[in-house]
């Protein structure tokens, strides 16, 4: 049995104003856009990634099974005859206007989520939230850019009754061409902070990039904005002037229409009483960390807004796990026993590095053990990076961090402003202070591990496990991410 049809091919022909080159399938079950991920009886879009051309891999997807290669005119000649391929001008515009038309013929609510932090968790937090409402679609991973948003909407099915697309950007102008693709009816913005502070001025900029996702929504619409950042009136007054249907506010700031009145934290878990859109609820978090509460309002909103029950919603929560490299657990099987590792090595910036840092804080160590931090640089903070990582030296000790490694050059900063009783080790890069950190875990440790993607944390990680091979700990499931 093939897979349901996601598209036919004479609704994709006539979308994307191609032609069709015989022998073609009827219809086809998804769409990819890598030959080795590909489901068979998928459509292949050959788009350009960052590196290498899809052209070159047409054969390739068709061996693995492909019902069909989306191609551009200009690159038929190097692909083979007799092929089942559809022809079009510029592929990735051909997946755009794919994605077009799947919104177009979409009945269900449309949710978009984008903010400096807290993008995909929440938009996971959504998924397992709606899913149990009706049949719920939500993008893959973080594919949140100028081909993953589209690709991710391409790949909506026609009756889905909820739709969350994840929106991201690294300059001005990124965010509108992506909201008004996607149309949402309710967007909601997670939180505006110095992140990718080299392509941006100042913070009211970054939040100024965020609120173009206003542009985009369908007349009516609701957005949902963090109140307790300095940015939220701005975002608000922007708001108006986009004359967007309803701004719900989220936060712990007096008069949020999503209100955090107590939240308790827990080891690996939350409990969350909140007042949301005139509700009381009382939930449980399955993960761990208070900005995972955060985020809840917001979901807790936005799932209400598009008719889901608010407190089967809210049960549903228990059910959170971390996505993963963001707060994923695991045991290490010590010699002498056992430490907690709590991977955080997906990315950092200073919001989420502190709520690492406070996740680590709550962390309740063995008898003898101790909370350690291994950090390494957080990327693309321009002029204030210094300042930025010297900054978490009082977080760490505010939250009872007993010992800090630290790897990178803008991690020095960090390291010596650190107490010297704090200090576990530097080194200039994440491979020389993997050895270090190997050799200190002992029985009872709790063992947080972050830095940006590009600091190379993961091996870190990676190394840990392999050498103490772990038991999956609370929360050790992970979601895709
Ligand atoms: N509201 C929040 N405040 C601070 N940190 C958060 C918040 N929500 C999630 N985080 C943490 O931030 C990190 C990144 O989370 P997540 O992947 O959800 O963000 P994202 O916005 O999707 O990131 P990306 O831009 O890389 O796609 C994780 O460590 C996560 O635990
Ligand atoms: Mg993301």
């Amino acid at each position: 049995m093939s897979a349901p049809a996601l598209w036919s091919i004479r609704a994709m022909v006539a979308a994307m104003h191609a032609h069709g080159e015989e022998p073609l399938p009827d219809s086809v079950g998804g769409i990819s856009i890598d030959s080795r991920t590909l489901t068979p009886g998928d459509a292949f879009f050959a788009i350009a990634g960052d590196n290498r051309d899809g052209h070159a891999f047409v054969e390739s997807a068709l061996k693995a099974g492909a019902g069909v290669a989306v191609v551009a005119a200009s690159k038929r000649d190097t692909l083979p005859n007799n092929a089942p391929l559809i022809v079009v001008e510029d592929v990735l515009e051909g997946l755009r206007d794919l994605a077009r038309a799947a919104r177009a013929r979409l009945n269900g609510k449309v949710i978009a989520v984008t903010g400096s932090v807290g993008k995909t968790s929440t938009k996971e937090a959504l998924r397992l939230v709606l899913d149990r409402e009706g049949k719920t679609h939500a993008s893959a991973a973080s594919y949140n850019n100028h081909w993953g948003v589209p690709l991710s909407l391409a790949r909506c099915p026609g009756d889905a009754r909820f739709a969350i697309f994840e929106l991201g950007m690294n300059h001005a102008g990124e965010i509108a061409p992506l909201s008004q693709l996607v149309r949402p009816d309710i967007a909601i913005i997670t939180t505006v902070a110095p992140v990718h502070l080299e392509y941006f001025k100042s913070v009211d900029d970054i939040a100024d990039a965020k609120a173009e996702i206003f542009e985009g929504l369908m007349p009516g619409g609701t957005v949902i904005l963090n109140c307790d950042i300095p940015q939220f009136k701005r975002m608000a007054d922007r708001a108006q002037e986009a004359r967007v249907g309803r701004v719900v506010s989220f936060g712990e700031s007096e008069g949020a229409d999503a209100r955090l009145i107590k939240c308790m934290l827990q080891p690996d878990s939350t409990t969350v009483q909140a007042h949301i859109l005139g509700e009381e609820v009382t939930y449980k978090l399955g993960a761990p960390g208070k900005h995972l509460a955060m985020n809840s309002l917001a979901v807790l909103a936005a799932a209400k807004i598009a008719g889901a029950d608010l407190a089967l919603s809210a049960l549903a929560l228990a059910g959170l796990q971390p996505a993963s490299g963001r707060g994923t657990r695991s045991t290490l099987e010590l010699p002498g026993g056992s430490a907690l590792l709590i991977d955080e090595s997906y990315n950092a910036n200073p919001v989420s590095m502190r709520a690492a840092i406070a996740l680590l804080g709550q962390a309740q160590p063995g008898a003898l053990g101790r909370r350690i931090a291994v950090l390494g640089d957080m990327l693309e903070l321009g002029d204030q990076s210094a300042a930025l990582h010297r900054d978490l030296a009082g977080p760490l000790v505010e939250h009872g961090i007993d010992l800090v490694f630290c790897s990178g050059p803008e991690m020095r900063n960090l390291y010596d402003a650190l107490p010297s009783n704090r200090r576990g080790g530097y080194a200039s890069q994440s491979s020389a202070l993997e050895p270090q950190v190997l050799e200190a875990v002992s029985d009872g440790d709790a063992i947080m591990i972050k830095g940006s993607f590009g600091s190379k944390m993961a091996p870190i990680v990676k190394a840990l496990q392999r050498k103490y091979a772990p038991r999956a700990a609370t929360n050790g499931a992970a979601m895709q991410g």
